[in-house]
């Protein structure tokens, strides 16, 4: 399967990525319902909703606080620098990712789709104020700051990342769509594939004749329309595969 898998993708002339939280896993950032899951613990619709935030704001803030300290100290892993090997390759075109914890661009991907927005964004409640707190390196005082509000207009900054029941941002769902539509390989890692529209991404890329190639320790909701399924964790069998590519390409 392996082999295979690397013949294919050396072989494609536009292939893309999608990524779920089992790509982090090994970076040491919990998923969402693997078995220490995050909503194995906490109710996602006390923390991840906006009836949430508007109820108790300190609580969400609690919660995304103690993820942006977990995630700020993890490093990218095997399969987030195999992605950004494969496009500085020009064989990767593009990594959409439903993961919030920027390790694809910490990585060197450089055309990446964050569907789900980025824990280490925030944006304000009413007016337009956006902040990046990595690149204004303010992230160490931002969270000792009980309540973040807004240096604009005072109101409640809230994370910028897609709460359950919140639309997509629409630029980058319909430029996923797109790159979607135009690719023949798609590689689907780490993710459960229960959540939409992010899961509709590799049935796109099915019906207009693309390749699925799956990468997950266990079966997902998308192994149905995959091609080939790599057993194992992202980490180790990223890194086979781009070893494998770049055996056929030399
Ligand atoms: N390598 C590969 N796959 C892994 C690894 C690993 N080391 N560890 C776990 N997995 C797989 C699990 O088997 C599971 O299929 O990663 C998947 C993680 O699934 P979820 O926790 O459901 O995460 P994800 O699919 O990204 O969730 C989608 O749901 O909670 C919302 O907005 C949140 O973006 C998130 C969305
Ligand atoms: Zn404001």
């Amino acid at each position: 399967m392996m082999a295979e898998a690397a013949k294919l993708l050396a072989r494609s002339k536009f292939a893309i990525a999608f990524t779920g939280a089992g790509i982090s896993a090994e970076s040491g950032v919990p998923t969402f319902r693997g078995k220490d899951g995050l909503w194995m613990r906490y109710r996602p619709e006390e923390l991840a909703t906006p009836e949430a935030f508007s109820r108790n704001p300190r609580l969400v803030w609690d919660f995304y606080k103690w993820r942006m300290k977990l995630i700020a100290k993890a490093r990218p892993n095997r399969a987030h620098y195999a992605l950004a090997k494969l496009e500085e390759m020009g064989i990767l075109k593009a990594v959409i990712t439903q993961n919030v914890d920027d390790l694809h661009r910490e990585a060197g991907t450089k055309n990446l789709i964050e569907l789900h927005g980025n824990i280490f964004r925030v944006r304000c409640t009413s007016c337009d104020y956006r902040e990046n707190l990595k690149e204004s390196c303010s992230l160490e005082e931002f969270l000792r700051e009980e309540l973040p509000k807004c240096p604009n207009c005072g109101s409640l900054l809230r994370p910028d990342v897609v709460w359950f029941g919140e639309p997509l941002p629409e630029e980058e769902l319909s430029e996923a769509f797109k790159l979607a539509r135009r690719a023949d390989l798609i590689l689907v890692i780490g993710t459960s594939g229960l959540v939409y529209p992010a899961a509709y991404i590799p049935y796109i890329v099915k019906e207009n004749g693309g390749i699925v190639i799956e990468i997950n320790v266990e079966e997902s909701a998308l192994t149905p329309i995959a091609d080939i399924f790599l057993r194992g964790k992202a980490g180790e069998v990223m890194g086979t595969l781009l070893e494998e590519v770049k055996k056929i390409l030399d």
